[in-house]
């Protein structure tokens, strides 16, 4: 069972689905991706003993859940008590993403390398610490806050602002209570998804995320306009010094501290002057980096899901193809803020037709047997090519092929890519 019903989710499923040792998959909720490769179940997934009813009806003998939210809600712990396989840390190892003071105090504690910061709770404290700090730096609430609690500071106002909304007008509630005041990364980021079952990890090549809405990495923030994989400037070396020196030392010192991390642990790092440096780290698989991650992964993942539960990661071995994965994702217009939905999607039968091509399903849904949008990420298209040029050739000439009122997409993903390997 796969709980969630974004393109994360699609592509895990299809990705389980090619495994010999599956025999038939549901999702909760799932999406109209997804129903064509399995059962879909509606239910809300943070209704966490809405899902564990389900999974016991069904006699569910996995179950990898997709968002952080049923995560925090403590679905692992629920499934875990009625005696289920689940895949996913605990709600007390979710506090890794869950709370960045907790993260980020477990870091220096255990010398992970990551950003100097500052917690506060109270506004005229920090209000004198920002003071006395040079310009830029990060306010971040410590809960989650929907993507909106990091702000990046360019003026002493708009710290007091930051500042304010967190902690005197409360526009986060309880996740902006407290704030953390921390220096500002600069380099390339890159994110690394490692399988941990407590002690031992499985590391996945790394991937890199296009979180702006437009090209040129430009406008706002959004959940992820596209990414791509491998990333040709992160050395061998370097990735080596991410497994041992940030991931594993992590899941070690969540052992120590009596919370082991079992689960995917997504690293959000980046590569400054200084070496590498974790920005955040997230309980879940990264979205959209799954969808160009997994095409890539030649072995089979299910028994790498089943070890991370199992306690057996050590002996799970990865095999990768040496082809590059791009992902392009299409978006309502307007989005990230306000947009239409209900609109319909043309050309979706055409787009995926090359066998190098997967189209998942993020925002879609069925209405009178019609595919039509229902978010702001409505597909992603992935494409898998010899080099960075084809792939990307071949995702676009793919996108070009659909069509909906609006629609819109960055057209530099994988650019950056392109470029490191011909040294622009
Ligand atoms: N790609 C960003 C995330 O999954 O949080």
């Amino acid at each position: 069972m796969v709980v969630g019903s974004g393109a994360r989710e699609h592509a895990l499923g299809w990705k389980i689905s090619k495994s010999p040792l599956i025999r038939d998959i549901i999702f909760v909720p799932g999406n109209p991706g997804m129903a064509e490769i399995g059962e879909c179940m509606s239910a809300n997934p943070q209704g966490v003993s809405e899902v564990a009813r389900i999974a016991k009806e069904k006699r569910v003998d996995l179950t990898v859940v997709g968002p952080e939210a049923p995560l925090m809600a403590g679905i692992v712990d629920e499934l875990e008590a009625s005696g289920l396989k689940v895949f996913g840390p605990t709600s007390s190892a979710a506090k890794i993403e869950g709370s960045k003071s907790f993260a980020k105090d477990l870091m220096l504690r255990n010398g992970v390398p990551t950003g100097s910061a500052k917690v506060f709770e109270d506004f005229e404290e920090a209000r004198a610490h920002i003071e006395t700090l040079k310009h830029p730096f990060v306010i971040k609430a410590d809960g989650l806050a929907a993507g909106k609690g990091v702000m990046i500071v360019l003026d002493f106002r708009s710290g007091i602002e930051a500042l304010k909304k967190c902690l005197v007008d409360g526009v986060f509630g309880d996740a902006g209570k407290k704030v953390l005041v921390e220096e500002y990364l600069e380099g390339n980021e890159v994110s690394i998804l490692s399988l941990s079952d407590g002690k031992s990890l499985a590391h996945m090549e790394a991937s890199q995320d296009h979180k702006r809405a437009f090209d040129n990495d430009k406008g706002p923030n959004t959940g992820g306009m596209g990414a791509y994989s491998p990333v040709p400037f992160l050395s061998s070396e370097t990735e080596k010094h991410i497994h041992t020196e940030i991931m594993e030392k992590t899941v070690e010192a969540m052992r120590l501290e009596g919370v082991p991390y079992k689960g995917v642990l997504y690293g959000g790092l980046i590569l400054t002057v200084d070496g590498p440096k974790v920005l955040e780290f997230n309980v879940r698989f990264g979205d959209p980096e799954t969808q160009v991650v997994l095409p890539r992964l030649r072995s089979d993942l299910v028994p790498g899901l089943l070890a991370t539960v199992d306690g057996t990661i050590g002996e799970y071995g990865t095999e990768w193809s040496s082809e590059c994965c791009v992902c392009v994702v299409v978006a309502s217009g307007g989005y990230p803020g306000k947009y239409e939905t209900g609109l319909p999607i043309k050309g979706l039968k055409a787009a995926s037709a090359d066998s190098k091509v997967e189209i998942f399903h993020a925002g879609t849904k069925k209405t009178d047997g019609k595919l039509v949008t229902a978010g702001g990420r409505v597909l992603n298209v992935v494409a898998l090519g010899d080099d960075f040029r084809d792939a990307v050739g071949l995702a676009y000439e793919s996108v070009q092929m659909l069509s909906f009122e609006g629609m819109h997409y960055r057209r530099d993903i994988g650019k950056r890519a392109i470029e490191a390997l011909e040294g622009v």
